[in-house]
């Protein structure tokens, strides 16, 4: 059993990230999103950090004691969706 529960919280379940490892990047010296994000792969799963890089955020103001709105999110991609051939090359869309 973990000495600090919290430490085994996924918070980025697109790639299996845990607080403990955005811990370990915060202490390693990475101190905005785009940095954890480069450090870890956090946020750049499926969902591009839609759900974990608030949380990242959120972590990040506790640690160093900057307000919550003085630290930028990263920028967004489009979210992964399949595409058929048929649709990239004109024929409509599947049913
Ligand atoms: S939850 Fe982190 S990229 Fe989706």
């Amino acid at each position: 059993m973990s000495e600090n529960l919290d430490d085994d919280i996924i918070i980025c379940r697109c790639e299996d990230i845990t607080l403990s490892e955005i811990r370990q990047s915060i202490g390693e010296g990475n101190l905005s999103t785009e940095e954890i994000k480069r450090s870890c792969r956090c946020g750049m799963g499926p969902c591009q950090g839609r759900t974990c890089m608030p949380l990242v955020a959120q972590e990040l103001a506790k640690i160093t004691g900057k307000p919550l709105a003085e630290i930028p999110l990263p920028t967004f991609r489009q979210p992964v969706a399949t595409i058929s051939l048929g649709a990239l090359g004109g024929g409509g869309v599947d049913e």
